[in-house]
């Protein structure tokens, strides 16, 4: 049975939503499921946008027959080679041998690749070619690396529709919806919208920026994306997102802290820090990277300004799931943003210093200051540490200057740590022949606090 909407009155969509596999290419999971989008113009010649992922496929082929109504198929538009759009593509060349594919040169490379067939028929565009179907009047645009390098994208001149091909989608099924505007985008689609986004397209922010300077060139009253909704108002919302994403350019004047911690120690510190924040009125988003996908936590990267990275040592090393998150950021070209780092160890704290090294590799990243260090746990008096870094991520947060304040000699604990197991001698002085009641060491293991 077959399941449409009209996107116009000769424009259908017969795409196709997936709520069955937990993730998106492999590696992204989708709570929420996914849409895989594909459109067919019934004018004088048929002309049907791109293909779906096979994951849908028996609905995209009952959808396909039933518009089509027995009419013979003219072109296929492939604008995107990725197999979530054109999986199905070979199938489509054989239920239609009739149809000629309208493509570029890298795509029908592509075609080859992935279907180890030529076309029947194939049309070759270049950039600014243009076809005509009857009412409307197709141009084509290259967008290389708007996801990969063969994409290009449609510009129906008529109806001043763009089909974007991956630009403007977002994770998500489309529970019967198909326009943005049936929808409180804002509220319930924007994060799946940026977290698709990023992690999908994040890496080539200046081949989007090309993109929409070429887009920005054309009279758009609607975008036709490949995933997600539909957008035929308020395009202005979508594309100043889009604009700002590229850019590298936060969205939120905040603090985001990433946190791994295994025994707590570092969790404690993390949490600290952001009740410091938050009683300064700072936004404050956190996640735990051993139990947050990463792919959430990058996107939350991109829409804040100031990230705090708080990791455990591990294997002389940064905690994994700490590596990964940052190993992640950094191939996918996150930059410009102010930074504060949090280290612990035991018995000797590097994750504050590789940490560093990571993000010394990237563009405009900017640590704001030395790392907080732990050894175990958060040392007495070690929380005015955590408060003196709240108020430097809280004046770069308000683009303010920072006034260094003299704590109150009062203020100042005294005592000695034990370097090995963080006991606490609290006195003025430490006695010669003194031995910790914990781990049994001498008071030559021990040192006064900070
Ligand atoms: Fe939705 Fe790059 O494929």
């Amino acid at each position: 049975m077959h399941c449409i909407r009209h996107v116009t009155e000769d424009l259908i969509w017969i795409g196709g939503n997936d709520r069955q596999h937990p993730l998106f290419e492999s590696t992204h999971p989708v709570p929420r499921g996914m849409s895989f989008n594909s459109y067919l113009l019934l004018d004088e010649k048929t002309v049907l946008f791109d293909t779906v992922d096979r994951a849908v496929q028996t609905q995209f082929f009952e959808n396909l027959e039933h518009v089509l109504g027995g009419r013979k198929l003219d072109y296929v538009f492939v604008h995107h080679m990725e197999p979530d759009h054109a999986a199905t593509l070979g199938d489509v060349m054989l239920r239609h041998p009739e149809a000629t594919i309208v493509c570029n040169g890298k795509i029908l490379n592509m075609i080859r690749q992935f279907h180890c067939t030529d076309p029947k028929e194939v049309h070759l565009v270049n950039e600014g070619d243009t076809i005509t179907t009857g009412r409307h009047t197709f141009t084509f645009v290259n967008a290389p690396m708007v996801h990969w390098p063969e994409v290009m994208v449609s510009y129906d001149s008529t109806d001043k529709i763009l089909f974007s091909a991956d630009a403007f989608g977002t994770f998500g099924a489309l529970n019967g919806v198909l326009f943005a505007d049936e929808v409180n985008f804002d509220r319930d689609w924007l994060d799946d919208a940026r977290r698709y986004y990023t992690n999908i397209v994040g890496k080539y922010g200046p081949q989007v920026q090309a993109l929409l300077k070429k887009a920005a060139g054309l009279d758009i009253q609607m975008i036709c994306p490949l995933h997600g909704p539909v957008w035929r108002k308020d395009l202005g919302y979508i594309v100043d997102k889009y604009a700002k994403w590229a850019a590298y350019e936060p969205e939120v004047q905040g603090v985001l802290i990433a946190f791994a911690s295994v025994y707590g120690g570092t969790e404690t510190a993390a949490n600290i820090l952001a009740c410091r924040l938050a009683e300064l009125g700072i936004p404050v988003e956190m996640y735990d990277v051993s139990v947050t996908h990463y792919s959430y936590v990058l996107s939350d990267a991109f829409k804040y300004s100031h990230i705090v990275f708080a990791s455990t040592t591990y294997n002389n090393g940064i905690f994994v799931s700490m590596e990964n998150l940052l190993h992640d950021i950094a191939h996918h070209a996150l930059r410009n943003r102010k930074v504060a780092l949090i280290q612990n160890g035991s018995w000797a704290p590097a994750s504050g210093k590789l940490m560093g090294e990571i993000l010394s590799g990237m563009k405009g990243m900017e640590i704001l200051e030395a790392p907080v260090t732990l050894k175990s746990t958060l040392a007495p008096g070690q929380d005015a540490e955590l408060e003196a870094l709240a108020k430097v991520l809280a004046a770069s947060v308000k683009g303010e200057e920072i006034v260094e304040e003299a704590p109150a000699p009062q203020d100042k604990p005294k005592g000695f740590v034990c370097k090995i197991c963080g006991f606490v001698y609290e006195s003025d002085t430490l006695p010669d022949d003194f031995i910790c009641p914990i781990c049994r060491r001498p008071a030559s293991d021990f040192e006064p606090l900070a």
